[in-house]
């Protein structure tokens, strides 16, 4: 595989300062090391600050300045402010939460993605900001919107939904002349003879919201399938728009476990995907961590979250990547807000670049001081002082000179992701707290634990050559031709608990799940556990939180202290019927390893390894230094050693 140039950038609003600042903004950025600065994407009441008055000038005279200073710029699309007038026109374009409330104005992102008058009004502002920017020499990449999702904004319960779902539910139940849908075949398919729920048209279909207890799983599962649908279709509109009058690359930012639109499909429509990592924003409440993780890592964010979604978002992007916000130093919006130990901001970025980032942008240039993000650190203090992190991006500008490019290897381990599964899991956890991105994300940990660089994939991917193990943990659904794929490949697989529990419409499919080709196992039964009661396993680790009785004539290679079988393999497919923790799936690694001649590292606590094709990076998380294979290294270190 050929290499990539890597490079930094940095998120400005130039309409956040008076425009005397911006061409020494702009000399300081480039003096700094920066090629990429990000704009626009909040921008919509000054670039139409009425119905059909544009006001280009400013973002015209803003171009040119970044420009002429030798940066390029990330055009965002403005479309999560919709500005007043835009509410004014379409009152019914708010989303509305579970309960029945609309949101309301006054922060972002207060629109329904179904509502058709706001889309429109979206494909507007996109198509006059393409024509005239499109071409534009400082152009370098476009930014649709902005997080999609971000502050729970897929799912919305509002009138607009609810006829869209109505006629997304028609095209997935066809009649058989075509016209219109097949009432009956959603009845059957669905199980809706269950508490007389039978409808006699899919116009009485409401969404499942405000029920008397849960609605049908089927039902919900639907409508999250729709949810998402309906991102990747409002993200299209914006492609298409974009794409008729520019040739340069189209991103979004995407976020830290969000989990509700299928990324996968939003990524096949655009050339490079990025993420907005806020390692110590995440640590509290979106990683998981023990409250003593969250303690030793405060100031370093979790050793294995941010790499989850590099090596997610690499796949999402077909290869091609970027950071498009990095917290440069305490945040606003976490439970607590701490500032990283020194020297992390460097180490995020190496982190990224280690993981195949192309570049890394920090959030934000200049602290504003004012509105929302007050408390939000910049490169820059709010005085135009340079904040800690500036010196850090300025150091990792000067390493690049000698460490440009980037060489892409495959990875020996791969590991399925499914946002599909993560809703299907969501609809029906079955225990409190289950998650099907918890399970994945606990492999992948395991994985890390021991040395292992790793490839995450779309459950569309049916070849896994080159692969030496393939890990596809609770992928509820599982296609047939998924499963055959799994059955044929030349890796060790490793799959269960779930792993095709329920069928495409949500029910559990006969012959009982599995039904893997050539594997000779049922699940019989299904349980899930309190949290304090573990089910220890013969040789060390345990089974929490879920666990399944597995009928076999194969001999269990894992079982439990009342000697029932906990995993068993068939040539080179294991299943695992339960959710192991650390311990057993540290042993499951190992176990995988051995059989797949994979080379495995004892690392100290808090240390990470990645290669890529010519480097093997090593990252100390820890606030200490650390002795490693590969010699000392200081709290926050990073040591690039070539392959
Ligand atoms: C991101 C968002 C930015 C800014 C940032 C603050 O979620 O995209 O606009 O709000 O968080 O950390």
């Amino acid at each position: 595989m050929s290499g990539h140039k890597r490079s930094l950038g940095v998120c400005y609003y130039p309409e956040h300062w008076p425009e005397a600042q911006w061409a020494e903004d702009a000399r300081r950025m480039a003096d700094t090391g920066l090629t990429w600065v990000r704009i626009g994407e909040f921008a919509w009441g000054r670039m139409e600050p009425e119905p059909g008055r544009h006001d280009w000038g400013w973002l015209d005279r803003a171009m040119d300045t970044l420009g002429a200073a030798g940066l390029k710029v990330v055009l965002g699309t403005p479309t999560a402010t919709p500005p007043k007038w835009v509410l004014e026109r379409y009152p019914d374009m708010l989303a509305v939460d579970a309960m029945g409330h609309p949101r309301k104005f006054g922060s972002r992102r207060h629109y329904c993605f179904s509502h058709a008058g706001y889309l429109e009004e979206c494909r507007r502002i996109v198509m006059a900001m393409a024509r005239r920017y499109g071409r534009h020499p400082a152009l370098g990449a476009w930014q649709t919107d902005n997080e999609y999702g971000c502050h729970d904004t897929v799912i919305s319960y509002s009138d607009a939904a609810r006829t869209a779902f109505r006629d997304w539910l028609r095209g997935q139940f066809p009649a058989s002349g075509g016209n219109g849908g097949d009432i009956g075949a959603l009845n059957r398919a669905w199980g809706n003879v269950f508490w007389s729920m039978d409808y006699a048209d899919f116009d009485d279909i409401d969404l499942p919201s405000l029920t008397v207890t849960e609605p049908n799983p089927a039902h919900s599962h639907a409508f999250l399938r729709f949810s998402s649908a309906q991102v990747a279709r409002f993200n299209r509109a914006q492609v298409e728009m974009i794409r008729a009058h520019s040739d340069a690359p189209i991103a979004h930012n995407y976020m830290g476990r969000v989990t509700e639109f299928d990324h996968f499909e939003v990524g096949a429509d655009l050339d490079i995907a990025s993420w907005d990592s806020y390692p110590l924003g995440f640590l509290e409440d979106r990683v998981g961590a023990s409250a003593e993780e969250q303690r030793h890592f405060a100031r370093q964010g979790d050793p294995d979250f941010q790499a989850f979604h590099h090596d997610l978002y690499r796949a999402v992007g077909r290869g091609r990547w970027w950071i498009m916000e990095q917290q440069p130093g305490p945040v606003n919006w976490a439970p607590y807000n701490p500032a990283p130990l020194p020297g992390m901001v460097r180490f995020w970025t190496w982190e990224a670049f280690a993981h195949g980032a192309e570049a890394v942008c920090y959030f934000r240039w200049r602290q504003v001081p004012f509105a929302q993000e007050q408390m939000h650190a910049g490169l820059l203090r709010p005085d135009s002082q340079a904040a800690p992190a500036l010196a850090e991006a300025r150091q990792v500008a000067a390493e690049l000179v000698e460490a440009r490019e980037s060489v892409p290897a495959q990875a020996p381990v791969a590991l399925i992701f499914d946002y599909a599964a993560d809703w299907a899991w969501k609809v029906q956890p079955h225990g409190r707290g289950l998650s099907y991105f918890a399970l994945v994300f606990d492999h992948y940990k395991a994985l890390r634990r021991a040395g292992q660089s790793v490839d995450i994939l779309p459950p569309s991917v049916r070849d896994f050559t080159g692969y030496r193990a393939v890990f596809a943990p609770g992928l509820m659904q599982m296609p047939d031709a998924l499963k055959a794929a799994l059955a044929g490949a030349e890796a060790e697989v490793v799959i269960g608990p779930r792993s095709g529990a329920r069928t495409a419409d949500f029910a559990i499919p006969l012959p009982l799940p599995p039904a893997y080709p050539g594997l000779g196992l049922t699940v019989s039964r299904v349980e899930s556990l309190r949290p304090d009661m573990p089910l220890a396993v013969v040789g060390g680790g345990t089974i929490t939180g879920y666990r399944e009785e597995l009928e076999s004539p194969t001999k269990a290679f894992f079982t439990d202290t009342e000697g029932r079988a906990v995993a068993i393999r068939q040539g080179r497919l294991c299943y695992v019927g339960g959710w192991g923790d650390a311990a057993l799936l540290d042993r499951l690694v190992a176990d995988v390893a051995a059989r797949a001649g994979l080379e495995t590292l004892a690392l100290p606590y808090g240390v990470r390894v990645r290669d890529t094709g010519a480097e093997r990076f090593w990252f100390n998380h820890n606030p200490h230094a650390v002795e490693t294979a590969a010699g000392p290294l200081p709290a926050a270190g990073v040591l690039r050693v070539p392959r």
